[in-house]
């Protein structure tokens, strides 16, 4: 049943005949509208994390305006309100550590103002997981609005992609065959229009997780940033929020089990960053749905991957649309999929992609012919990933799947950064690198330090990957054999902060093991003497995120901010 005007949430501010009412008529009176523009009309946040710093939502300011238009033609209040602008490439120790800050803003700038429903404008990195988390504690009515991938990268005839194709070339350069006056040249094409990373890094990656989760318009997420039908999509979204208040459909009416199991899905085909595992927990858990990390390995283990874009395969997000894009992929997994699950257009996920079509079957393979037989993420265990760690296999060098090698180990980023290179480094192709200290507490933030660098030597010797170990995360753009978010981490007493030089480690990723051969007994005394690192922070938001976030395993989210009984409406007075 449809709601009625003096129904919406806004009405509580807008409607009233006393005081406050007055109040917040005058104040909308004061920048020109008139009660026609406002009265009994659904009041539509635009919640922007543009700034001159997220340089992957350079164009946002067009597509707020855009969003404005399609909320004014469906008789909508369009109100914008810019949030934490999360970026990927300048925030400092990482842009993990305010993904959370990104979404208690949004669940408060939601709550404590007269809002219907809500179009999130996100893509970098963080910025989905960060606005959704909020949007689905808050509830209100919402539309996801990804900012879409920028255009190919491009260099002397060569395509570039972003991250990927930097860290591919940037150990060419440290073995000296790139000059400086070509790196230049790269930096001139690497990144050449709006948009996110254009490889199927995080922002793809979670971005194509907010369609298969039913909250964007279908095939949004594959659209180039600055492709006209980039723009016609943020205007739809304007005028179908205003439905979705109307109809009172809630981002826990669309979320399900069911949906988030199509989400890991499409993670798993798309070969998707190992980031996604992290968010789509927290995420469901605002939803109070539990994910458990074998989960997403049983799911890999059962979906091949179709999609062939870098890091693990060739293309990028740009042939990916023109071959079809997010829809077409879906239908060729739609066997694997719950088609019935509900999305924001109001349809089914089944009805979305009935339409879509494959137009590269280079780019998006069927499940016939994958480019990969599993998905592109396993979960490991062992007496060193007690909680689990993740490894990307199809990023990684075969001959490393299964490897035993003595560990090298750094005991911080900047121990790694001052020894990496040195010459007298004991350490060859079959070593282990290990990093501690480099998680949500340790480093802090868990930044994207997880593909630690091959050495000097070894780069000179042809050797391009490694064995890498750590708590950190690793960008969706990054490659190697690198096994990631080691939980618990090492600066909490996890046993990766007992793994010293020359201890055999060894993993085996066919049988899902990450283990250190060290006797239990040398390992308890290790433990017995391990002496923690003092704490980041004394004060400020660092020292609430130290007091709160959860280990990798459960998603990093705060621990007062997980599924819990709804916060009540603000009282108005
Ligand atoms: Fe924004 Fe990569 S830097 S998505």
């Amino acid at each position: 049943m449809k709601k009625s005007p003096d129904q919406l949430r806004s009405h509580r501010w807008f409607g009233g005949n006393d005081l406050r009412s007055f109040g917040h008529r005058s104040r909308a009176k004061q920048m020109g509208y008139a009660v026609e523009d406002f009265d009994g009309k659904p009041v539509i946040a635009i919640v922007n994390t543009w700034s001159d710093l997220t340089t992957c939502h350079s164009h946002f300011r067009d597509r707020a305006e855009e969003v404005k238009r399609g909320v004014w033609q469906a008789g909508g209040f369009p109100v914008e309100l810019p949030a934490m602008p999360v970026n990927e490439t300048y925030m400092k120790p990482s842009p993990m550590m305010y993904r959370n800050f990104l979404a208690m803003e949004t669940e408060e700038l939601l709550r404590s103002q007269p809002i219907d429903g809500v179009v999130l404008m996100g893509g970098c990195d963080k910025t989905t997981p960060g606005l959704l988390m909020g949007a689905i504690s808050m509830n209100l009515p919402s539309v996801y609005l990804p900012a879409g991938p920028m255009l190919r990268g491009n260099w002397k005839g060569q395509v570039l992609g972003s991250g990927s194709d930097m860290w591919k070339f940037w150990a060419e350069k440290r073995a000296g065959n790139i000059s400086d006056c070509e790196w230049s040249e790269m930096e001139d094409g690497i990144a050449r229009s709006p948009g996110h990373c254009m490889t199927m890094g995080t922002a793809s990656t979670m971005t194509a997780i907010a369609e298969t989760l039913g909250l964007t318009m279908p095939g949004a997420s594959s659209i180039p940033a600055v492709d006209a039908n980039h723009a016609r999509m943020a205007t739809s979204c304007g005028r179908r929020i205003v439905e979705m208040v109307w109809d009172d459909m809630k981002p826990r009416d669309v979320l399900s089990k069911a949906s988030f199991k199509n989400a890991i899905t499409a993670d798993m085909a798309i070969g998707g960053s190992t980031n996604a595992i992290i968010h789509l927990v927290a995420m469901a858990g605002r939803a109070g749905i539990r994910l458990d990390l074998r989960e997403f390995d049983a799911i890999s283990q059962r979906t091949p991957m179709i999609a062939n874009l870098r890091p693990s395969g060739e293309y990028l997000m740009e042939d990916f649309y023109y071959a079809g894009g997010l829809r077409a992929l879906l239908k060729q997994i739609s066997s694997l999929l719950d088609l019935n699950a509900l999305t924001v257009s109001g349809q089914s996920l089944g009805h979305n992609i009935e339409t879509a079509g494959v137009f590269n079957d280079r780019v998006i393979h069927s499940l016939e012919h994958p480019v990969s037989q599993s998905g592109g993420t396993a979960v490991l265990y062992g007496n060193l990933a007690p909680d689990g760690a993740v490894i990307k296999p199809t990023a990684a060098e075969r001959r490393l799947l299964e490897h035993t090698g003595p560990a090298v180990v750094f005991k911080d980023y900047a121990d790694l950064e001052a020894r990496i290179d040195d010459e007298a480094l004991p350490v060859d192709q079959d070593s282990v690198l290990v990093l501690q200290n480099a998680g949500p507490l340790g480093a802090p933030g868990m930044p994207e330090w997880g593909m630690l660098p091959i050495p000097r030597k070894l780069l000179a010797q042809g050797v391009r990957d490694m064995v890498r170990i750590s708590d950190a995360r690793m960008s969706g753009t990054s490659y190697g054999a690198c096994v990631l978010h080691v939980s618990p981490e090492s600066f909490v007493g996890g046993p990766l902060a007992f793994v010293r030089d020359g201890d055999l480690i060894e993993l085996n990723v066919a049988e899902r093991r990450l283990e250190l051969r060290v006797d239990e007994n040398e390992l308890a005394q290790r433990r017995a003497s391990w002496q923690p690192r003092p704490p980041h922070y004394e004060r400020g938001f660092g020292a609430l995120y130290a007091a709160h976030v959860t280990q990798a395993h459960r998603g990093c989210d705060f621990d007062f901010l997980e599924a819990g009984a709804d916060t009540a409406e603000p009282e108005i007075h």
